[in-house]
């Protein structure tokens, strides 16, 4: 099966406030539908790795590929393109725009993107908020909402644009156990009805546990 993304041997420094070798020779692949977790203490480079497999982080060597196309060395706008149709995010802060509604926070990206006109962009949000059971909340206001509603919303916004992997840095670490369980549920099921392929840094050892494969990160290394 294909790779959706792959790495060659990245390596990256901070030169400030000295020089530290934050992440050492990270060579690993994601293939179609794969769910993947990144596990590993804090500090040992996990939000590092994912800013630059998200393509917005430039600075280090090696390879990114995504779909087996060399993403490294590409312009700022050539990026923000390939990452705003390939890549999801979901963070553990949902970052939506309380003053907009629900709906309109998950029509965002794309908007951006401004491939499809207004009234199709309004039609895939409804289907996306539907398919995570909150589509009675497309008119309500993201303020008015609770914390594990807010993350589905953030879910949905991630694959407005349909994309070909979704990454989430802890994107349950500011939930109970009902709500990330049903974050859970939701991204297994992408990954086996939809074929999508998922990334997801988490300290939660249950959640790594059940997913295709757990990545160990340890002092900027893959240990295993
Ligand atoms: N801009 C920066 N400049 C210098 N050092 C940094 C910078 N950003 C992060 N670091 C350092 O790089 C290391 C890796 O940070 P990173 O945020 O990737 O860790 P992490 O694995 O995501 O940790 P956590 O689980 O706590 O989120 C840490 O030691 C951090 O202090
Ligand atoms: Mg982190």
């Amino acid at each position: 099966m294909s790779l959706v993304l792959e790495t060659k041997n990245i390596d990256k420094h901070f030169y400030k406030p000295k020089d530290f070798h934050v992440l050492k020779d990270i060579s690993f692949g994601i293939k179609e539908g794969e769910f993947v977790s990144i596990v590993g203490k804090s500090g040992c480079g996990k939000s590092t790795l994912l800013y630059i497999l998200s393509t917005m982080d430039t600075e280090y060597t090696g390879e990114l590929f995504l779909k087996e196309q060399l993403i490294t060395g590409k312009s700022h706008e050539e990026l923000s393109r390939i990452r705003n149709r390939n890549i999801g995010f979901v963070f553990q802060f949902h970052y939506l725009l309380t003053e907009f509604s629900v709906i309109e926070n998950v029509m965002l990206p794309a908007k951006k993107l401004a491939e499809k006109s207004p009234k199709e962009i309004e039609q895939d949000a409804r289907e996306k908020l539907e398919m995570l059971h909150i589509g009675h909340l497309a008119e309500q206001r993201a303020s008015r909402i609770s914390g594990g509603e807010k993350q589905r919303v953030a879910i949905a916004r991630a694959l407005i644009n349909n994309p070909t992997i979704l990454m989430g840095d802890e994107p349950t670490g500011n939930l109970d156990s009902h709500n990330s369980e049903n974050v859970f549920s939701i991204f297994k099921r992408l990954s086996v009805d939809q074929g999508l392929s998922l990334l997801i840094v988490t300290h939660d050892n249950d959640f790594a546990q059940r997913t295709d494969r757990i990545i160990e990160m340890e002092d900027g290394s893959i240990i295993s």
